[in-house]
C-alpha cells in the first residue's frame, strides 16, 4: 500500500475537514471518521436526558454509564449512544453547547477510546481538533486546514437550509467556538508540530485532494 496507513485532519470549524476526508476516503478507499460527530451526539444526549450542560457533575452523573459502539465503519460510519443512533446533530443549539461538552476530560477520554480502536484499523482519515496532537501523535501523515474566519462563514452562510442567520452571526457564532475550541485546558486545537498545513482561501476541494495525495504518497523503497 503504497500511501500513508493513517491521516489525521484537524482544523477549525467550517475548514472543509469533512468534505476533504471523504473525498480522500474514496480516493483511497479507506474509512473516514467525522470526530466532531461524537461531540455533537454525546451533547445532543445530555440535552435529551436533561443534565445541565455548564454544569461538570450534572453532565458526569448522566454520562458515567455512556457507552458509544460503532457499528459499521464503511461505506459511511455508523455509531451508538447506550445502543440507539442519535441524530439532529447540526442543530444552532448544537452548535453552541458541544464546546462545553468537549472541554469535560471525561467526556473526551470516552471519545479518544473510540478514536483509537478505529485507527487500530488502519486505512483510516480521522478528522477533529486534536487528532494529530493528542490522539494520535503518531499518524503517518498529519494536515492542518488553515482557513480564513471569513471565508469559512461565507461558506457556512451559503450553506446553512433551516436556521437564518446573518452572515455576521454565522461569523460571530463560528469565531466564539473556535476561541472556545483554542483555548480550552484539555486538548486545545491546534496544529502539530510536523503536521502539513495547507491555506486553503481560495482553491478548489479538488486542489486540496491533490495536495493531501501527494503528502500521502510513500515512495516504494529501492529493493536492489
Ligand atoms: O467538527 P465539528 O464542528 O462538527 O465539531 C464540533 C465540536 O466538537 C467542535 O467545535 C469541538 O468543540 C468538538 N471537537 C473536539 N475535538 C475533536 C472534534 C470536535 O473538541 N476532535
Amino acid at each position: 500500500m503504497p500511501y500513508a496507513r493513517i491521516i489525521t485532519i484537524d482544523g477549525p470549524a467550517g475548514c472543509g475537514k469533512t468534505t476533504l476526508g471523504y473525498r480522500l476516503a474514496e480516493e483511497l478507499n479507506y474509512s473516514f471518521l467525522d470526530s466532531g460527530i461524537l461531540y455533537r451526539a454525546i451533547t445532543r444526549h445530555v440535552m435529551n436526558v436533561g443534565a445541565k450542560p455548564h454544569q461538570l457533575d450534572s453532565v458526569q452523573a448522566y454520562t458515567e454509564t455512556l457507552t458509544l459502539t460503532i457499528k459499521k465503519l464503511r461505506p459511511r460510519f455508523q455509531f451508538e449512544i447506550n445502543g440507539k443512533k442519535v441524530s439532529k446533530l447540526n442543530s444552532l443549539q448544537i452548535d453552541k453547547l458541544v464546546p462545553i461538552i468537549a472541554a469535560y476530560p471525561f467526556i473526551r477520554e470516552k471519545v479518544r477510546a473510540m478514536q483509537r480502536e478505529i485507527a487500530a484499523q488502519g486505512q483510516v482519515i480521522i478528522a477533529g481538533r486534536d487528532i494529530g496532537t493528542v490522539i494520535l501523535p503518531d499518524a503517518d501523515l498529519k494536515i492542518y486546514l488553515d482557513v480564513s474566519l471569513e471565508e469559512r462563514a461565507v461558506r457556512r452562510h451559503a450553506k446553512q437550509n433551516t436556521e437564518e442567520r446573518s452572515l455576521d452571526q454565522v461569523r460571530e457564532d463560528m469565531r466564539l467556538r473556535d476561541i472556545a475550541d483554542a483555548t480550552r485546558e484539555t486538548s486545545p486545537m491546534r496544529a502539530a508540530t510536523d503536521a502539513v498545513i495547507i491555506k486553503t482561501d481560495g482553491l478548489h476541494v479538488d486542489e486540496v485532494v491533490a495536495t493531501v495525495l501527494q503528502h500521502a504518497y510513500i515512495e516504494p523503497e529501492n529493493e536492489d
